[in-house]
């Protein structure tokens, strides 16, 4: 039988930085590594490398803070041509650490392959006297190619978190990954994938008023064949909050697409400044679609019976965000 493929798409990132000086994992530039040089030593060190067919590919090399909407769609057509691919069994994306989570769940929300996705990163560049990155991605190798891999996951510090609920939590630690309060999917100790959960399938949700879930069948097309997503911003309930930036970003920019969606950032259980809310109101009145995310890392919005408007989501405000742009294309 001909060997499976695994296709290593590479987008940049610390986990392919290069510092001038060794010792230096701050000062470094991320993104300047070829993914294939990334993959090459890897096979020397685990022999199991050799059943398999690796073809690495450079999508993009870019520090994540500076992730596009382009390289989503890029990066989404090249998995979805990998799936319709037989020979191909998995996708593995070496992405920086800043911007993973988005990426991660962006895809979770607009792919139907069956193939698992496997996104690693490092905190450390390839530079670093003692690099993270060739161990996290070894342990994503050998997670794309476990029989019970399914959906899109992150591999960071021996751990694998789903794309529902992994965020970055850690500034600098190698271990800066966290699945809040769901824990992990699986951990990777030498190679062998020990799974604590199924991955889950991606969430459906609905905004009030548009009858489309988000939900690959509904949106993997138009979020990837489509230049300008609609704009959704985010803001922040906080001390001292009021409605002012709202009322900002309500006002027409010649040239920049008008915001037709907004993600609170609330305090704690999802509460809004008092200051906020009529502006919000506001909004509402003028069409944009307002969701209720929380400041907190950890929990989702427990709502009391009376608590209806603005809609609490179980997501974090960046990936809030991602899904209300998603359900306002379709
Ligand atoms: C990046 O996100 O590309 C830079 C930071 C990192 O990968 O840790």
């Amino acid at each position: 039988m001909e060997k499976k493929k695994v296709l290593i798409l590479g987008t940049g990132g610390t986990i392919a930085g290069k510092a001038t000086v060794a010792g230096d994992n701050v000062g470094y530039k991320a993104g300047e590594v070829p993914v294939q040089e990334l993959l090459a030593p890897l096979a020397k060190v685990a022999s199991w490398m050799s059943d398999w067919q690796w073809e690495a590919r450079q999508v993009a090399q870019l520090d994540s803070k500076d992730m596009d909407l382009a390289t989503w769609r890029a990066l989404a057509q090249a998995v979805v041509a990998a799936g319709n691919d037989p020979d191909v069994a998995a996708v593995v994306i070496t992405h920086g650490t800043d911007t993973l989570e988005e990426t991660a769940f962006f895809l979770s929300l607009v792919l139907q392959s069956s193939n698992p996705v496997v996104l690693t990163c490092a905190m450390r560049p390839a530079s670093a006297l003692v690099p993270d990155g060739p161990q996290n991605l070894l342990d994503a190798l050998a997670v794309a190619t476990n029989p019970h891999a399914q959906g899109v996951c992150v591999v960071a510090a021996g751990t694998v978190h789903s794309a529902q609920s992994v965020a970055k939590a850690h500034t600098y630690r190698v271990d800066a990954f966290s699945s809040g309060d769901s824990g992990p999917l699986a951990s990777v100790e030498e190679g062998r994938v020990r799974w604590f959960r199924a991955n889950p399938s991606a969430q459906r949700l609905t905004v009030a008023g548009n009858e489309s879930d988000v939900g690959p069948d509904a949106v993997w097309q138009r979020a990837v064949t489509t230049a300008a997503w609609p704009r959704v911003e985010m803001i922040t309930s906080h001390a001292g909050a009021d409605g002012a930036l709202v009322h900002a970003l309500l006002q027409p920019v010649p040239g920049v697409s008008p915001v037709v969606g907004l993600v609170v950032a609330g305090t704690g259980n999802g509460t809004v400044h008092a200051s906020l809310l009529p502006a919000l109101d506001t909004a509402r009145a003028q069409g944009v679609v307002v969701w209720r995310s929380t400041r907190c890392a950890f929990g989702q919005i427990v709502d009391g019976p009376g608590t209806v408007w603005p809609p609490a989501v179980p997501l974090s405000p960046v990936k809030a965000r991602i899904a209300l742009a998603l359900a306002l294309l379709s």
